[in-house]
């Protein structure tokens, strides 16, 4: 597997798998256990997806040392601003993972109100400090919400995980963040199966072809080599592989180029300027 460092010179395997809306006991507990079995050493949960006990049984079971496997969680959004509320959830997150740290811990949603935000990042940096979190991050954090933490922040997030895909390829977000120092983790890769529908399937079929791959890989080469953390998921053992070996593909910078340009600004998850479940 290869490794990226944050900012703070942790390493992040650049490929994990995402576990969203994957069940809670025998269907998350499977689908690590073969992940990790195939090679996968990064798992990407969350407060809210309500499967972190399922992880955390497949993780111990799979008798690989903690320490060889990073695993990210995400603050419930319910408990943003009020640092007991967090306190209570994360070790509840830490407890079901059965684990006593994360390698990421990441706000999920920002607030609409940034002393919110503000509030919760201290939260994230006292984690940082007593090693409960290895990095820290955020998620779905447009440039204002980052440019409002940074009046406040003493440390700067490592990671912003959003939604980036063919259809988004947020470009000019990822320059940005590359002049803040921080890394970018791409989420939603196949834009819930609409990358396999015009108008991006002939060009993504066409370039497929020419490195003998699925289309799927070629989205997830693609956003290799633009050096942002993939976490697709799956829970089919043949995709799980199948997404796994993608990162041995190497695309040329003209295919990279390509696909940038497939973007129409597209969104298939929620705009974060109008998140109706973040707190104002
Ligand atoms: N921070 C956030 O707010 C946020 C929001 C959304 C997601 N995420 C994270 O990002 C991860 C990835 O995003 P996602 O789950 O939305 O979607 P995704 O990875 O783009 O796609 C998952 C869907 O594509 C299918 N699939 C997977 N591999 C495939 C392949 N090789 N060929 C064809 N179909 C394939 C899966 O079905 P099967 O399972 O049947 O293979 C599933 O229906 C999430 O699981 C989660 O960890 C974060």
């Amino acid at each position: 597997m290869k490794y990226n460092k944050l900012s703070n010179g942790l390493k992040m395997p650049v490929l994990g798998l995402g576990t969203f809306l994957i069940e809670d006991g025998s269907s998350v507990y499977d689908t690590v256990l073969n992940a990790l079995k195939i090679g996968y050493r990064h798992i990407d949960t969350a407060y809210m997806y309500r499967n972190e006990k399922g992880i955390g049984d497949a993780i111990r079971d799979s008798k690989i040392p903690r320490e060889e496997i990073f695993i990210t969680t995400k603050l419930s959004t319910q408990a943003m601003g009020n640092k007991e509320l967090l306190e209570q959830s994360f070790q509840e997150s830490l407890d079901k993972l059965q684990t006593n740290y994360v390698d990421l811990l990441i706000i999920h949603w920002p607030s609409h109100n940034e002393k919110i935000n503000a509030i919760t990042w201290e939260f994230l940096e006292e984690q940082y400090k007593n090693k409960k979190a290895l990095a820290i991050g955020v998620s779905n954090f447009q440039r204002h919400h980052l440019e409002d933490l940074f009046k406040t922040a003493k440390i700067k997030p490592m990671i912003n995980q959003v939604e980036l895909h063919p259809g988004l390829s947020q470009v000019y977000l990822q320059k940005y963040l590359e002049k803040e120092n921080i890394a970018i983790t791409s989420y939603g890769p196949l834009m819930k199966g609409m990358v396999f529908e015009a108008p991006y399937i002939e060009t993504l079929t066409e370039i497929a072809a020419k490195y003998n791959a699925s289309v799927a890989q070629i989205i997830i080469a693609w956003g290799l080599k633009r050096n942002i953390f993939m976490i697709p998921k799956s829970v089919n053992e043949k995709r799980l592989l199948e997404n796994f070996n993608a990162k041995d593909i190497k695309l040329e910078n003209k295919d990279v180029e390509r696909i940038n340009q497939l973007n129409k600004g597209k969104r298939v998850y929620t705009d974060p300027d109008n998140n109706p479940i973040a707190p104002y």
